[in-house]
């Protein structure tokens, strides 16, 4: 029995957990993490016994499979071959995925008590490619942060005014305002550096705010502030985007014009987009690709169209008189295959 029940503990399934193949990139682990962390933090279970050990689970799943070495000992020897010392902290995880404090449900902080002292919120833009915006990506941010450390000594602390009256004969008051004071531990600030993990999910849109509560100020008598990323999407040399949908140009010749043409577009993630056109092109005109766009950011299965704006180029110089009669005769009557070999 024993011996089972210790199999049965050292066996957890690592890829089962975090929902991923065992091919799973590192961009698919961090991304199953960051949802699975959200869905089963225990704050957000409070009925669920088990809630705390799913966690602990989630916490040791990505610890490993997050490391290309642990990653590499568990595949191969499973949960017993990974060397001592393994358990990091699940908080320290979680805080370079969300920030440090506490827990947020759609950004704001839990129990905000408006009488605690916050340091302030700082606003980081943080610019993104295209590329990025179309597949996704996390991008590690090393943020080196000033941490309150306890130090020796006393200070005053939690400083408000106070009314004092005092009695100065019958019937006679005097009322005084004083500064009335705590005395708290000394502290310092004593920088820390931190990695923090932003997702950018595909179709982000511009100015949108990813927030990493307590990561912003530190106040010295009350909370830290927090810190948000700011998406700043850049321009793209060759695709514009509107939307979820993007557009681009492509300059054909005015023989392709004429006679047709096919071609591949390659796309933001390397892909081919194959078109293919047999009729006359006047410049300005549009082709359409149905679901070549971006994904939308509520439903990344659903996809903008990617619009293709065709420019002729015509010739710069005059034709002489052999070459208008290669024109008509070579190159036009020999056709496509001359012409895109
Ligand atoms: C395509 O060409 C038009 C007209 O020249 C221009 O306004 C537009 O910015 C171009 N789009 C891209 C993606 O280069």
């Amino acid at each position: 029995h024993r011996a089972n029940l210790l199999m049965s503990v050292s066996m957890r399934d690592f890829y089962q957990i975090l929902g991923v193949s065992k091919s799973a990139s590192i961009r698919d682990i961090k991304k199953a993490y960051r949802k699975l962390a959200l869905q089963l933090h225990p704050d957000r279970n409070p009925d669920d016994p088990k809630a705390q050990d799913k966690f602990a689970d989630l916490g040791a799943a990505y610890e490993v499979l997050s490391d290309e070495e642990k990653r590499k000992q568990y595949d191969t020897y499973g949960e017993d071959g990974l060397k001592e010392g393994h358990h990091g902290s699940h908080n320290d995880i979680f805080s370079s995925f969300f920030g440090d404090f506490g827990f947020m449900f759609g950004g704001n902080r839990q129990q905000q008590d408006r009488n605690i002292p916050r340091g302030n919120d700082i606003t980081l833009d943080l610019e993104v490619t295209l590329e990025e915006v179309y597949s996704g990506n996390f991008v590690e941010v090393v943020r080196v942060k000033p941490v309150a450390k306890e130090a020796p000594g006393k200070r005053k602390c939690n400083c408000r005014q106070e009314m004092r009256t005092t009695q100065l004969g019958p019937g006679r008051f005097q009322m005084t305002q004083e500064m009335v004071c705590d005395e708290c531990p000394n502290v310092k600030l004593v920088n820390e550096e931190r990695t923090l993990e932003v997702e950018i999910e595909q179709g982000v849109r511009d100015e949108m705010e990813y927030p990493f509560i307590g990561e912003g100020e530190p106040h010295i008598d009350g909370e830290p502030g927090d810190l948000r990323f700011r998406i700043k999407v850049l321009k793209h040399p060759l695709f514009e985007r509107r939307g979820d949908d993007l557009y681009t140009n492509v300059t054909i010749s005015l023989v392709e014009a004429l006679i047709g043409f096919e071609m591949d577009i390659v796309h933001l993630d390397g892909h081919k987009v194959h078109i293919v056109r047999d009729k006359i092109t006047k410049p300005g005109a549009r082709m359409w690709k149905k679901g070549e766009g971006l994904p939308n950011f509520d439903n990344i299965n659903i996809r903008g169209s990617l619009i293709i704006t065709f420019d002729v180029e015509f010739p710069q110089t005059q034709l002489d008189e052999p070459q208008k009669e290669g024109e008509n005769k070579g190159r036009i009557s020999v056709g496509k295959n001359s012409y895109f070999a």
